[in-house]
């Protein structure tokens, strides 16, 4: 029956080449990818498809009845991503397949490179949407907003307000360096959850359920590209998805904490700390510094499957301040140079080429 239908939203993303340098995506590629889906959609191997992108990095969205890591989703994602290496190489765009870190496919692109949001879920009456996507950071940037729109009833109104939200929710924590992930239940466990997701490079909130029912609300990619590659690659670039209305948050709550350009690591060669400055589509073109990091919000209503947008969600004078602070606050950072902790510290950097400058120093240490 229309509307009672299971549906899976798969967000998969990866940098196949940039144009120029790290900036923005050749239109080639994103035309290659968008006639792959295309077609996958007549054959019907999936619902609908939208292709976007933010800075360098080349985002699928795809709908489908096929659940979350399913093998034929990935592997049509991982073949959009190879066919449009292919296309990248040709023309000698900076760093061709930058994030397929692996040659064959093995079922699921998890551990590969590419980064995935994914959830599935009953379509409700009516199914809003956002999709969140960044350039120039890494996944504990969503941390920050992720708490702010499930926990914090000075952003979300909704928590105070709305009966059905009263009960809170509960993050999913993933330690992406010890392993493990843990289950906090907020508003009870406001304070542990904070203690974790506050280390923004180890802890990552990877989803988000209502506590009354266990709906999902929220999934993000957690997938940490320079513990795969054991050495730096580019940074993660997430993305992240959020059901919002009629119980859960509003579109207005959850775009409510991106006017808070909040600092996040990544920028110049993924080793710095900076704003996570909310653009348009048209505006998610890092140049300064490689930066400042950008993030773009695609809103979505899905109906029966089909996605009904891309609507550019940050395109709206109402986040002018946000960018003004956000261009005010990398004045401030970059005047630190090579300095931290505009430069992220050194174990968050050792998969750079910094233990390389330091060996070459290593004989000239004298004993004082
Ligand atoms: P719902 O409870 O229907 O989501 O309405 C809330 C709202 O839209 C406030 O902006
Ligand atoms: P990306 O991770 O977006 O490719 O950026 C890499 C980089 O080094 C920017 O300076
Ligand atoms: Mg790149
Ligand atoms: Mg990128």
């Amino acid at each position: 029956m229309a509307g009672k239908s299971k549906v899976t939203l798969s967000v998969i993303k990866a940098d196949v080449g940039g144009f120029v340098g790290h900036t923005s995506i050749h239109p080639e590629i994103l035309d290659t990818a968008k006639e792959r889906l295309h077609n996958a959609k007549e054959k019907g191997a999936v619902l609908d498809y939208h292709v976007l992108r933010c800075g360098d990095d080349l985002e699928l969205i795809i709908t489908h009845d096929r659940g979350c890591d399913n093998p034929d989703i990935h592997g049509l994602a991982w073949n959009v991503f190879t066919v449009c290496t292919e296309v990248a190489k040709e023309l000698k765009l900076y760093g061709a397949g930058q994030d397929l870190l692996k040659d064959a496919f093995s079922g699921n692109v998890k551990g590969m490179g590419p980064g995935v949001a994914e959830m599935e879920f009953t379509e409700r009456k009516s199914e809003p949407i956002l999709i969140f996507m960044a350039d120039k950071t890494s996944s504990g940037a969503w941390n920050l907003p992720l708490y702010k729109v499930f926990a914090d009833p000075f952003n979300t109104a909704g928590l105070v307000i709305d009966p059905k939200m009263m009960a809170g929710f509960s993050f999913r924590v993933e330690d992406v360096k010890g392993g493990g992930e843990i289950t906090l239940k907020c508003p009870f466990e406001t304070h542990q959850l904070l203690a974790l997701i506050g280390t923004t490079s180890r802890y990552m909130v990877s989803t988000v359920c209502r506590n009354s029912d266990n709906e999902i609300a929220a999934a993000v990619s957690t997938q940490k590209l320079s513990l795969i590659a054991g050495r730096y690659v580019g940074k993660d670039d997430p993305v992240m998805i959020v059901r919002c209305q009629s119980g859960l948050p509003a579109v207005g709550e959850v775009l409510e904490a991106f006017t808070f350009p909040h600092l996040v690591s990544g920028w110049m060669r993924g080793s710095h700390t900076g704003p996570l400055m909310p653009v348009s589509f048209y505006e998610a073109n890092p140049t300064r510094f490689d930066g400042p990091p950008r993030v773009i919000a695609a809103g979505f209503q899905v109906a029966d499957g089909k996605l009904l947008g891309p609507h550019d969600m940050f395109d709206d004078p109402a986040f002018d301040s946000a960018r003004r602070l956000a261009g005010r606050v990398s004045d401030y950072m970059r005047g630190h140079g090579p300095f931290e902790p505009h430069r992220l510290p050194e174990d968050e950097m050792e998969y750079t080429t910094m233990p390389e400058v330091l060996k070459l120093l290593e004989g000239r240490f004298k004993k004082a």
